[in-house]
């Protein structure tokens, strides 16, 4: 932090400076069902997005970011918060920008804002949407503004849709704004009603493995995936009053599922729908302190998407049915889109060492590459250190 500050003061030459953060995030259950109208059950961890800023007295907006030093400071006016290649990633927070002056916000003088992100890059943890919140935050301390943190999060994902382009749920920027300390968030994403849940797993403990493959084709696979669930629905329609996969329930889609002709399409609504099952079972499971019916829920979610969904890849693959072996494994998964990136296991904490240790060893000896490991802490939402 102090390293930050003085980085800041050397750059902007202004030392009353604020500091702000915003988390990544893991999903334990409930893949590629928030778009589709389903559950879904992620946390905020402790790794994340710092935003270190002061107001400057004319409209210059410069941005800098300790994780790229070679793009240097990034500078535009609040006159022109149009998307510009050129300008990288600066543009999410100048998305932010823009959308909350859209939306109302009084936004009327410039910034200086230093950047320093610990997720992983690439690595499917929302750092993107940590970006996000990070500057809604910013934006709401610097101003003194008062933005009800749903529709920060809302802005978060019209950023991504609209001025990124990137057409995703509401999982992530509402895991990473609405995020508490020790707690899951259950999230009915066809309605925005949610409800933590404590994640108290005594003598065990979440560990992400990171593959270390970037999420290549993430994006176009993404939003092929998503035009074959709204094709489901279009099939599906014909016979039953729907508006999303989420409104099913696993015995009316097995009485429906003979209408959808193509058996891929089919394959994609059946994973939608039984996802969202387990994601509603995982959460009573974990109620109940049943953490094997949680596993089991997990690995169920794993295979689906494997299988059905076909989102995860060798690498992924690779690193869960590595972890499925070890002794002390309680339930491994991907997370988050998929197709490279990460996935998370619930390891006995005793056997964390023995886990990380074979599972590395398996997956570098087939995949050719190290893989990287962390244990999670669940941490709080989008803030003002
Ligand atoms: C990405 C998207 C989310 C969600 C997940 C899959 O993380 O940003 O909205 O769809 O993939 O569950």
């Amino acid at each position: 932090m102090e390293q930050l500050k003085s980085i800041f003061t050397k750059k902007f030459h202004q030392s009353n400076v604020r500091m702000f953060f915003a988390p990544g995030r893991i999903n334990l259950i409930g893949e590629h069902t928030d778009y589709n109208g389903g559950y879904v059950f992620p946390c905020a961890i402790t790794f994340g997005t710092y935003a270190l800023a002061a107001k400057r007295e004319d409209k210059q907006i410069n941005m800098y970011s300790e994780n790229f030093p070679d793009k240097g400071v990034i500078t535009f006016s609040l006159d022109d918060l149009n998307y510009k290649v050129e300008d990288d990633w600066v543009n999410y927070p100048k998305g932010m920008i823009r959308y909350l002056i859209e939306a109302g916000y009084p936004i009327d003088n410039g910034m200086d804002v230093l950047f320093y992100g610990n997720i992983p890059n690439g690595a499917g943890l929302s750092s993107s949407a940590s970006i996000e919140l990070v500057t809604g935050v910013m934006l709401e301390g610097l101003f003194g503004l008062t933005i009800q943190r749903v529709e920060m999060v809302r802005i978060g994902q019209k950023v991504e849709n609209e001025f990124i382009g990137v057409n995703s749920g509401i999982m992530d920027q509402f895991a990473i704004g609405m995020g508490k300390e020790g707690k899951a968030i259950l999230l009915d994403c066809n309605t925005l009603e949610y409800e933590y849940a404590p994640i108290e797993l005594e003598n065990h403990r979440i560990i992400i493995m990171n593959t270390n493959k970037r999420r290549e084709l993430a994006d176009s696979k993404y939003n092929e995936r998503r035009t074959e669930c709204e094709l489901a629905v279009k099939e599906l329609k014909n016979f039953k009053k729907i508006n999303s996969l989420g409104e099913l329930t696993v015995a009316q889609f097995e009485k429906l599922q003979g209408q959808i002709p193509n058996e891929v399409i089919r394959r994609r609504a059946k994973h939608a729908v039984y996802e969202n099952e387990r994601t509603k079972l995982a959460k009573t499971a974990l109620e109940h302190h049943d953490l094997a019916t949680f596993g089991k829920l997990m690995n169920e979610s794993h295979i689906s998407l494997r299988d059905d969904y076909e989102v995860t890849g060798k690498e992924l693959d690779t690193i869960v049915e590595a972890a499925w072996q070890q002794e002390g494994t309680v339930g491994a998964r991907m997370t988050g889109a998929g197709f490279g990136g990460c996935a998370i296991a619930i390891v006995e904490t005793d056997k964390v060492n023995d886990f990380i240790k074979n599972v590395g060893k398996m997956y570098e000896e087939k995949i050719g590459y190290k893989a990287d490991f962390y244990s999670v802490t669940i941490g709080d939402g989008a803030k003002e250190l």
